[in-house]
């Protein structure tokens, strides 16, 4: 992918050395907000794990860089386990907490967009919690639209949280069959009907 270099943030994938600093990042929003539903936060090992898991994959994993430190991360995950749903990735960003609203967030989803559409992913949806006003406006801001609204699935600070999905189509969506790669299992005829 282009690096991208607007004022003095950097954009590029992550590596191993990042680790530390995007726990620290996820901390935050672990205890601090509704961008993230895991009970607490995670360890080095955890990160490294799943970083490693989708490199695998050919998943973006991205972190933005402003003069040496961390400041945002985000990477794509399989939507879904079945093979179907190989096409479509579901995704995450979170921002250094002192660095919001700065822009940081403008350049890491188009980057991570890009990205999965330089993959040949075909569909990119987020979860985002519906009182999560900055990660809505942002999705909005990059071509998402509110494909959802999940009632009451979360519970977080004491009270029952919903979720919108939030999804865009990447490169020709579903306009045109996806490119075969090795990993395509062969398609079955469909059943036939009675
Ligand atoms: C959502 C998040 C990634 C946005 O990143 P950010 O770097 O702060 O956003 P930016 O400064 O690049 O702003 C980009 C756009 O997002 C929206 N936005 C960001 N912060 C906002 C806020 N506090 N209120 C309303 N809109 C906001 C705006 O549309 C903004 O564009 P504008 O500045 O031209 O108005 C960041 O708030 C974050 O990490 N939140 C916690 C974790 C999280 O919720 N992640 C998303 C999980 S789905």
């Amino acid at each position: 992918m282009d690096t991208p270099v607007i004022s003095d943030i950097v954009v590029r994938p992550s590596t191993e050395i990042d680790v530390p600093a995007m726990v620290a990042i996820y901390a935050h929003h672990v205890r601090n907000g509704l961008g993230t539903f895991d009970p607490e936060p995670l360890h080095d090992d955890d990160i490294k794990r799943r970083r490693k898991n989708m490199m695998k994959r050919r998943l973006p994993h991205l972190v933005a860089e402003r003069s040496g430190l961390i400041v945002g991360y985000a990477y794509a995950v399989p939507f879904r386990k079945r093979p179907a749903y190989r096409h479509a990735v579901k995704h995450s960003i979170y921002v250094h907490p002192d660095h919001l609203r700065s822009g940081v967030g403008r350049l890491l989803l188009p980057a991570l967009i890009e990205a999965c559409t330089a993959e040949g992913f075909r569909q990119m949806i987020g979860y985002v919690d519906a009182e999560n006003q900055p990660s809505q406006q942002l999705h909005e801001a990059f071509g998402f639209h509110q494909a959802g609204l999940l009632q009451g699935v979360g519970y977080k600070f004491g009270r029952w949280t919903d979720t919108l999905l939030m999804q865009r189509a990447l490169g020709e969506g579903g306009a045109t069959p996806p490119a075969t790669d090795p990993q395509d299992l062969p398609d079955r005829e469909p059943p036939a009907r009675s």
